[in-house]
């Protein structure tokens, strides 16, 4: 049977499975060609031109890579760029953001507790910030800022803090971290699509017909690429924040994405150094678990939402149209009966500390909001509730499908 939403489903799963293996390959690369740069040795046979040399050994066979600082005498015929890993891991980013936070923005992007906004007033904001954040950053490297680069790295630091603010103040914790996320790798892609490579296909046009390529396009990639080797981690840490609620779900959500900003930094620091010179800065180490104890701590002060809060809030007309539904009454028993003992704000079951993912199923208003996920998590699919806690039977199942099949035919 044709089915929108398991269609959607799949397509939001073949994208994500893209997106990690775009983001692997582009990470992967990076971080290769970091380490290579830092481990390269002098050597005086080698060629005029050439700044250093790596032998290494890999799948069978000795790699000997030389590296020529402004380019060799003769360019050669073939060269391969490193682009692609990623734009692509950006252009399905793009296309998963607005699978779930756009397409499923009712659920994931707004927080009516937060912010009164209109599905595409949300929308707007989400793709705009993204769009203004690169102008913005852009403008500040073109500056004079971009002579004192820790200045300006503070400054980038200062930016992304009042934007994880910001995206907290009006989105769901979930869908803030990712935007902090997609705003951060945003300025990376950019900073390869509109600096990095443009600057050196004119660098290669120069050499080509023998002109001297002008030094600023070299200290320009070096800015813009530190900026990238630095906010890797944390972009990684951010894009897989949405599983873990205790990170983005808590009252200071914004300060711990805010932090993780600085582990990227101090872990880096530690690889960059001990590539370049065989021997890391182990204090380092010391900060970073400083830090993630700090993180750990700031996520036991929870958000002070009650289920009298939940209970007492209007319905947004996305979950009215759920609620008003002929069936709603009995889907809703079957959800209280067999899911609010653990997605609860106050979880009741076993040890369980907080709802997982999450996801609160207590109020009507939080059941309507799931509709989706109720239908693909136990109607569609077995995957909840897990079986060693409660055996839903068959006839539960079909209420939570006929109920959201009845709102969706309306
Ligand atoms: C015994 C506790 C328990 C019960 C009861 C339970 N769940 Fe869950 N639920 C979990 C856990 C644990 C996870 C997180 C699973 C994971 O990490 O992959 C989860 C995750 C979810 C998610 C988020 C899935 C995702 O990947 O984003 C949804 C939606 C959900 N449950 C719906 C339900 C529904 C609907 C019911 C009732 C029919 C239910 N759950 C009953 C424990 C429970």
């Amino acid at each position: 049977m044709y089915d929108l939403a398991i269609l959607w489903d799949w397509i939001a799963f073949s994208v994500r499975w893209l997106h990690v293996i775009t983001a692997m390959a582009w990470i992967g690369a990076s971080f290769y060609f970091i380490a290579l740069d830092l481990m390269l040795k002098p050597n005086k046979a080698l060629p005029e031109g050439a700044h250093g040399e790596e032998w290494e050994v890999h799948g069978g066979g000795f790699y000997h890579t030389v590296k020529y600082m402004v380019a060799p005498a003769e360019m050669p015929e073939h060269l391969t760029w490193h682009k692609w890993q990623s734009y692509t891991t950006w252009l399905s980013g793009a296309a998963l953001l607005m699978i779930v936070y756009w397409v499923g923005g009712e659920l994931f992007l707004l927080d009516p507790t937060k912010a009164d906004l209109a599905l595409w007033q949300g929308i707007l904001i989400s793709g705009g910030s993204l769009t203004i954040g690169w102008l913005f950053y852009d403008q500040m490297c073109k500056s004079k800022l971009a002579e004192t680069p820790t200045l300006l790295m503070l400054l980038l630091f200062v930016i992304l803090v009042i934007m994880s603010w910001g995206y907290n103040q009006i989105f769901t914790g979930r869908a803030a971290l990712l935007h902090l996320g997609a705003f951060t790798a945003t300025i990376m892609t950019a900073n390869v699509f509109f600096q990095i490579m443009p600057n050196q296909r004119i660098v290669v046009a120069d050499l080509k017909a023998g002109r001297t390529p002008d030094a600023k396009y070299g200290k320009i990639a070096k800015v813009r690429s530190t900026h990238n080797n630095y906010l890797t981690l944390p972009v990684v840490f951010l894009m897989l924040s949405n599983h873990y609620p205790l990170a983005f779900a808590t009252e200071y959500a914004w300060i711990i994405a805010s932090l993780i900003f600085l582990t990227g930094v101090t872990i880096r620091h530690y690889f960059n150094t001990m590539h370049a010179t065989g021997k890391g800065p182990h204090w380092t180490w010391g900060v970073t678990a400083l830090l993630m104890v700090l993180i750990a701590w700031l996520s036991t002060v929870q958000t002070g939402e009650t289920w009298e809060d939940a209970e007492a809030r209007a319905l947004t007309p996305y979950e009215e149209k759920y609620v008003s539904a002929a069936s709603f009454e009995e889907a809703y028993d079957v959800v209280i009966g067999n899911c609010s003992m653990c997605h609860a704000r106050e979880p009741v079951w076993g040890n369980m500390q907080w709802a997982p993912k999450g996801v609160y199923l207590e109020s009507p208003g939080d059941v309507a909001r799931h509709a989706d996920q109720i239908y693909l998590q136990a109607g569609v699919s077995h995957a909840m509730p897990p079986p060693n806690a409660i055996q839903m039977d068959e006839d539960a199942r079909r209420t939570l499908v006929a109920w959201v099949r009845e709102v969706r035919n309306q």
